[in-house]
């Protein structure tokens, strides 16, 4: 991502999904009825088997679970969804090459294509879980470093509560551990793990191991004495058109940015800059629901991790700072008779946005059986759903046929949670906090591992199993983990047993 400096920018109003004002009171009734919480647990709801509604889909739970498009899609959607898989696939190469169709990759990158990091359009692992050990695959650093008084202030004149930061002076708003030939890489992303122990009430001991991140090899000299880290692994790619279109109203509904209702959990909306309408907007994309739409997440992502310019970020050098001097000056992709001058041009842009849109939601697997019903109503009285949110009716779009009007089971507020001292960053993004991180949706994440072969999960891959991922809660999520940890096995299992369903 590209982080922004400081912008004399007044404060526009939040410009609400034009579809929002289109529900009825009768509308508006029957959502509130459809998305309440059910009254018993002893059978499924109705329709809970499709967790993206009629974009859910059928089949096997098999390698390709995550790279179906959405069920009911038109014939000639499809070809563009196909167009769109067919450039998230691409290898990118160096410019100036033979073809010029694929070239424009770095100088500096982290991957030659979308689906190195996203594979089988699944999440990323760290490193050390995947081999041949030492691949770099999935996992990105974002650096930063704070920003000035008067920064911040032109910042919050913008957008109140906004944290801004900039790029580290030398190395930019993310580390690139590759390069074209010529150039040399800005070093590597180290980890360590200390492992260490977690009983359980009923004897068993879970074991978690918490990371520590290096910058290994810095190319150009060691990084500022106060730079961040933010370390992220790619996530995975379902239903992301479908979160795009729960209406802001829907999501800011659930804030309680100051606890008014005491139940120990805030979560605040994110207010983000959206360089695509070049106004505020309700984050949702990234770890810290620091992007507003699809559209402008894929830009940034051509942009920051492949070094590919776009008409959203038009500089050819991406992420190469004014100190990168042979980076800034390495030729690039870009030919003003080629792809409207770019190295990606809006046509190739759109169709990745819709091919990202358009990523189907697996059905659910045996939502029926009594173990998993019961780890339905454990997620529930445990307090998961607080942040967790199953279900929401997306908004009416026209334009957008199989995003428009379903009743979802995401299991996600999109709102920013203070999940303690364990897993912060001390790296603030836009509103969030260095503490803060977005509820990840759960919908999907029992096939994992049947889609990209390992298990990891949290922002930066450190949970190797669901129970550690939940382990690892803590601020205003620790009640819960405490819960889990104090429950009797047997409920422990059935509520990882309902996770897994998901
Ligand atoms: C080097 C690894 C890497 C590559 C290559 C990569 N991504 Fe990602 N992707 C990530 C990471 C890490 C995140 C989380 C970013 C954050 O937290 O801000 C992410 C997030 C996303 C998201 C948002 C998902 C969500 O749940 O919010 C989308 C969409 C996305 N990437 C699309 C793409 C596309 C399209 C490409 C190719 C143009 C691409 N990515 C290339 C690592 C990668
Ligand atoms: C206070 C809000 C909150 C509560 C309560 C909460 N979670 Fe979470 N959950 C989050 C956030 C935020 C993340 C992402 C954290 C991260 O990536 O570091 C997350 C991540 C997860 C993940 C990993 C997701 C992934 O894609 O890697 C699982 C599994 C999970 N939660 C399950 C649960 C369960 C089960 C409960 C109840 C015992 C629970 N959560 C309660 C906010 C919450």
């Amino acid at each position: 991502m590209i982080l922004a400096g400081a912008r004399p920018v007044v404060l526009v109003a939040l410009i609400a999904t034009p579809a929002l004002a289109q529900r009825t009171t009768d509308e508006a009734a029957r959502v509130a009825a459809v998305t309440a919480t059910p009254a018993y647990f002893a059978a499924p709801e109705p329709f809970e088997a499709l967790p993206a509604g009629a974009a859910t889909r059928r089949g096997a739970a098999d390698g390709r679970a995550f790279s179906m498009p959405s069920a009911h899609m038109g014939a000639e959607r499809l070809l563009e969804f196909h167009l769109g898989d067919a450039v998230f696939g691409k290898l990118w190469v160096t410019a100036p090459s033979a073809t010029r169709a694929s070239d424009g990759l770095g100088p500096l990158f982290n991957a030659r294509s979308c689906q190195t990091c996203h594979p089988g359009d699944g999440r990323g692992h760290p490193p050390a879980d995947l081999s041949p050990a030492g691949s770099r695959l999935g996992m990105v650093l974002r650096l930063s470093v704070p920003a000035s008084p008067d920064q911040i202030a032109a910042h919050l004149a913008t957008i109140p509560g906004h944290r801004p930061t900039l790029p580290e002076p030398t190395y930019g708003s993310q580390l690139q551990d590759r390069a074209i030939a010529g150039l040399a890489p800005e070093g590597r992303l180290d980890i360590t793990y200390q492992v260490f122990p977690v009983p359980l009430a009923g004897g068993e001991v879970a074991h978690l191991r918490r990371p520590t991140y290096r910058v290994g090899d810095p190319g150009q000299g060691p990084l500022a004495p106060d730079a961040m880290f933010s370390p992220r692994v790619a996530p995975q790619m379902i239903g992301l058109g479908l979160l795009e279109a729960v209406p802001d109203a829907d999501i800011i509904a659930r804030a309680d940015p100051e606890d008014a209702d005491g139940d120990g959990i805030s979560g605040r909306a994110a207010m983000v800059w959206s360089v695509e309408v070049q106004a505020p907007a309700l984050g949702r994309f990234g770890h810290k629901a620091g992007v507003a739409s699809l559209r402008e997440m894929v830009a940034a992502a051509f942009a920051t991790d492949l070094g590919l310019s776009n008409p959203l970020f038009p500089d050819p050098a991406g992420d190469c700072t004014a100190a990168q001097i042979a980076c800034r000056t390495a030729p690039s992709g870009e030919d003003p008779g080629l792809r409207d001058g770019r190295e990606v041009d809006g046509a190739t842009l759109d169709l990745v946005t819709f091919y990202t849109r358009n990523l189907a939601v697996p059905e659910r697997r045996a939502p029926a059986d009594p173990q998993i019903l019961r780890g339905k109503a454990v997620f529930n009285s445990t307090g998961c759903t607080a942040c967790h949110n199953p279900k929401f009716v997306t908004a009416r779009l026209p334009d957008r046929p199989e995003q428009s009007f379903q009743l979802i089971w995401p299991y996600t507020d999109l709102l920013l949670h203070d999940m303690g001292p364990g897993l912060a960053d001390h790296r603030p993004e836009g509103t969030a906090s260095g503490r803060e991180w977005r509820t990840a949706p759960l919908w999907g994440i029992g096939l994992t591992e049947v889609v990209t072969g390992r298990a990891s999960y949290l922002h930066d891959g450190r949970a190797r199993s669901l129970l550690e991922a939940v382990l690892w809660h803590g601020g205003e999520a620790q009640p819960a983990r405490d819960r889990v940890v104090a429950m009797p096995p047997e409920d422990r299992a059935a509520l990882i047993r309902f996770l897994e369903s998901l």
